[in-house]
């Protein structure tokens, strides 16, 4: 859609002085270094930037260098990463630091071209890196760029589409200044997700609001459109939370499911649980349940109690050989990388 330079120009200004009287102080706006870079923007694509702020400290202290992600063992990333969600992200992360420090000798990828070729970064992580770290003229448009441009020039098209997408994207383009990318790809991030909010935005103190087209024809509430094509998938899992002599059974998960390399606990999937044919009376007969919501999983957790005597620890030796288990004393527990869903269990247990 072709519009008025001068338009253009009103809008991307008002960004950038709204920007600069809205100043906020986050650390990866203190550095041009890409790799400190791309570590707040894998994390910021998982939560927001108050969660998102210790993630960063963490990850920035105990791997100050992509070689120091690198070299790090595969459970104490995922660890690191513990709580946020979404593990093949810092599988991926790790993957790209050891792919940089292996195979580039360490040279961090210096341009929106090449930085797409890494895994886990797509379109959106790659303007955002290369225009923080080396100016490069490329646009970001993530979901409080669509919020903040839909609003404001009115525009009606599914951001779940690829037609969506597109538009969005070019017109980003068209409005990004060639002398300041950085600054405006970070103020509207910030514009989104302080003032064009999606639920309540500050229109009456917002400086765009009197050529907003959605704030002038009352449809702040119905743009931007997004039609939900994501179907969710309900799932019960039955977890078997086996004690024996100050241990409890773990599960290490395998790959092509949920929680890739996380640790949970053998696990029966399916709606009733045949508690009376496997346990006998070791059992505790009435489990601690949880609902835990992922992006496509809707999961009923129920965590069934088992403490076995410690004259079966032998036998429960031979039988986690057998299935792959691990049997962790509880001093070892806090070390392994789990799902928030074992966290909240064990928030509330204490094994
Ligand atoms: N969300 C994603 N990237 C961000 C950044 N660099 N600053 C603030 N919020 C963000």
């Amino acid at each position: 859609m072709k519009r008025k330079v001068t338009e253009n120009q009103f809008f991307s200004n008002s960004i950038l002085s709204w920007y600069q009287q809205n100043p906020r102080h986050l650390p990866w706006r203190e550095t041009q270094d890409p790799y400190k870079i791309w570590l707040s923007e894998i994390i910021l694509q998982q939560t927001r930037v108050a969660q998102g702020l210790p993630y960063y400290e963490a990850f920035s202290k105990n791997y100050p260098r992509v070689q120091d992600l690198a070299e790090a063992p595969e459970e104490e990333v995922l660890r690191l990463w513990q709580g946020l969600g979404y593990y093949s992200r810092a599988r991926n992360l790790h993957a790209c630091a050891k792919y940089i420090w292996n195979e580039l000798g360490g040279d961090f990828p210096n341009s929106y071209a090449s930085l797409i070729q890494l895994k886990g970064v797509g379109s959106y992580t790659a303007a955002a890196i290369s225009s923080f770290a080396f100016g490069e003229v490329q646009a970001v448009v993530d979901g409080n760029v669509f919020r903040v441009l839909a609003r404001y020039f009115g525009i009606a098209t599914d951001i779940a589409s690829g037609k969506g997408k597109k538009e969005f994207e070019a017109l980003a383009n068209q409005l990004i200044p060639k002398n300041s990318p950085g600054e405006f790809n970070q103020a509207m991030m910030d514009f989104g997700s302080r003032c064009c909010v999606p639920k309540n935005p500050s229109c009456g103190e917002c400086p765009l609001s009197i050529t907003c087209f959605a704030f002038q024809k009352g449809l702040v509430g119905s743009l931007p459109v997004k039609i939900n094509k994501t179907k969710v998938k309900e799932r019960t899992l039955n977890y078997l939370v086996i004690r024996c002599a100050g241990e409890v059974v773990w599960n290490k998960r395998g790959e092509g499911d949920i929680w890739t390399g996380l640790y949970d606990f053998p696990l029966l999937e399916q709606e009733s649980f045949p508690w009376q044919e496997n346990l006998s009376q070791e059992a505790i007969l009435f489990p601690k349940k949880y609902r835990h919501l992922l992006s496509h999983q809707r999961i009923l957790g129920s965590f069934w109690e088992i403490e076995l005597s410690p004259n079966k620890h032998a036998e429960l030796i031979h039988w986690c050989q057998k299935e792959g288990f691990d049997l962790v004393d509880h001093q070892q527990i806090d070390a392994l990388p789990k799902p928030k869903l074992i966290l909240r269990y064990l928030t509330d247990r204490e094994i």
